[in-house]
């Protein structure tokens, strides 16, 4: 990947018409998506499951980042990879088996991904950057939008990207949670390569308009 994009978090979006916003953000020049998938017991809340995405699958080209904020993951991946997943992310906290977990996403075709909460350390993921697509970092405790970013991760993010390049791996790094245009250049300095974003984004259309404000917040990185 060379150039930053943004992957809207669907928890932001309206649930009553998921269909025509994955058109509208089609339209708005959007290329990822980011599906915000909880169970109530890994998070305090409760979203979507695989038959919602594979609902949504039929109608939207939207490459789909899924994001998996359940207990054990590995027990649904096949469904999530069957719905139409593009890739999929587990919580490193979530699975005692983790190398397992990430070699069966690979193997069911989606790009394999570990995301890690705010308090969890990247030693987590240090073995297995070779295998992940994607190392997603939590920048707020995982459950709800409209939560405020939590500063240390900016530093968290240079510290992946210095691990990432230290080993030579194409791994790439997502930010998720509290996402904003005043925070967006310094996190692509800091070595971000996707920004989630759900209430910045959701809540100021038309979002062919807020995606190039995003873009334009990117490109000012310095
Ligand atoms: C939180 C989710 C995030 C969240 C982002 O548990 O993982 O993707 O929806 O929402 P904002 O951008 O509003 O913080
Ligand atoms: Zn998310």
């Amino acid at each position: 990947m060379t150039a930053a994009l943004l992957s809207p978090s669907l928890l932001s979006a309206d649930f009553s018409r998921l269909g025509q916003e994955l058109t509208a953000l089609e339209k708005a020049g959007l290329s990822w998506v980011h599906w915000d998938v909880m169970d109530g017991l890994f998070v305090p809340n409760i979203t979507m499951g695989p038959d919602i995405i594979g609902a949504c699958r039929k109608v939207s080209k939207l490459f789909f980042d899924v994001h998996l904020m359940i207990d054990r993951p590995s027990r649904y991946l096949d469904k999530f990879a069957a719905a139409g997943a593009d890739l999929i992310c587990v919580h490193a906290e979530a699975e005692t088996h983790l190398e397992r977990t990430v070699s069966e996403i690979a193997r069911l075709g989606a790009k394999p991904a570990v995301a890690l909460n705010p308090h969890t350390p990247l030693d987590m993921v240090e073995f297995l950057l070779p295998q992940l697509y994607m190392v997603l970092i939590m920048s707020v405790n995982p459950g709800f939008g409209g939560q405020k970013f939590i500063p240390f991760c900016l530093d968290k993010t240079r510290r992946l990207k210095k691990m990432i390049q230290a080993q030579g791996a194409a791994t790439l790094i997502e930010i998720d949670g509290g996402v904003s245009l005043d925070n967006t250049a310094a996190l692509i300095a800091a070595g971000a390569d996707i920004l989630v974003s759900g209430s910045a984004f959701f809540a100021f259309p038309p979002y062919h308009q807020r995606h190039n404000d995003f873009m334009a917040a990117m490109a000012d990185n310095g």
